[in-house]
């Protein structure tokens, strides 16, 4: 079916739904008809978690995208993810249901910009973080997530000179921590920037025994009070593998929909964000544009489909290949 006007300027199929159709059961038929398969990030809303057939943080998602033999992966997550499975496997259909889901970091950080510091200091590596366009992950060394950050990081030579992009607190923790360095690119994310320390002080006296769980994307000074820092894989396999009982989660609250699956009776307390005197929940508000409507119509439609051009993707790729071999 040819793109439609009005599809290509709202960056999604809008197209009608079927009156009385299970949303979940006609997008598994579709998987099926198709050989299309759904890889959701943590961040997703319940009900998209719910129909995936991976959920994972943004390193186990490039890492299965790698390897799945599907001929279509729907990249529930934002376009950068999506981008990564194109690059890592470039002869199958990636879709992504909405084009306008994208991220505060990848954003921040432009090619052009990047090239400029580049010229700047031609004899520093440089390691950019998984949120960044494919451009930039062209002009990148070494791509690194979350997960796998610090690991790769340390296993250079002590005096290598770096670059890291796009996020400041994230570089910021790892110069701390691996004891380097790097120059940082001045980046953050829009959702855990906003994170203030009085509120998760306040929290923490409301529940004193609760542990404070921290994403790196978070402030320096928020890193510092908190009882464990990692990846959201991290975090989840934390909430798992001892015995507390009480966590208050300092990330993306979309992650405590697998901690309440895993942990059933533990409590899971998100922080909150004051926002004009409105109390709301933590979401990145790109993650969550998915929807299943979108998510069914992409998959009918073949449409939006992540295309990148052939000389950026492979050069992208060496970026990606070097993160997986040395994690
Ligand atoms: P993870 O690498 O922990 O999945 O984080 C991705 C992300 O976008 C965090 O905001
Ligand atoms: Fe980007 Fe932050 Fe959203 Fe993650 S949570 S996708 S870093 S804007």
């Amino acid at each position: 079916m040819k793109v439609k006007e009005n599809w290509l300027k709202k960056g999604f199929v809008d197209e009608p739904i079927e009156n009385n159709i299970d949303l979940k059961i006609a997008i598994k038929n579709l998987c099926k008809e198709k050989n299309a398969i759904i890889m959701a990030h943590y961040y997703q809303n319940k009900d998209v978690q719910e129909i995936a057939d991976y959920i994972g943080d943004s390193l186990a998602l490039a890492q299965w995208a790698k390897n799945t033999d599907a001929d279509i992966i729907v990249v529930c997550g934002v376009n950068f993810m999506g981008e990564t499975a194109k690059i890592l496997s470039p002869e199958k259909t990636v879709l992504i249901p909405d084009l306008n889901a994208g991220c505060s970091l990848a954003d921040s950080c432009k090619a052009e910009d990047l090239l400029k510091l580049k010229n700047q200091f031609p004899n520093h590596k440089v390691i950019s973080y998984v949120n960044t366009t494919a451009e930039v992950k062209a002009l990148t060394d070494i791509c690194v997530t979350s997960t796998n950050a610090k690991k790769i990081i340390s296993q250079l030579p002590k005096n290598e000179k770096i670059i890291f992009g796009p996020d400041k607190n994230l570089g910021g923790y790892i110069n701390k921590t691996v004891g380097v360095d790097m120059k940082l690119w001045d980046g953050a994310c829009h959702v855990h920037e906003q994170f203030q320390l009085s509120e998760i002080l306040e929290m923490k006296k409301k529940y004193p025994n609760a542990k404070i769980l921290t994403h790196p994307e978070c402030k320096d000074e928020i890193i510092a009070i908190s009882d464990v820092v990692g990846s959201t894989q991290a975090l989840i396999n934390y909430s798992v593998e001892n015995d507390y009982n009480e966590f208050i989660v300092v990330t993306e609250s979309g992650v405590i929909h697998e901690m309440k699956r895993l942990n059933p009776t533990k409590i899971f307390i998100p922080i909150q964000i004051q926002e004009d005197g409105i109390k709301k929940c933590n979401e990145c508000k790109y993650m969550r544009l998915n929807t299943l409507e979108k998510i069914y119509n992409c998959l009918k439609y073949n449409y939006p489909i992540i295309e990148i051009e052939e000389e950026i993707r492979k050069k992208a790729e060496k970026s990606i290949i070097e993160m997986l071999k040395l994690s």
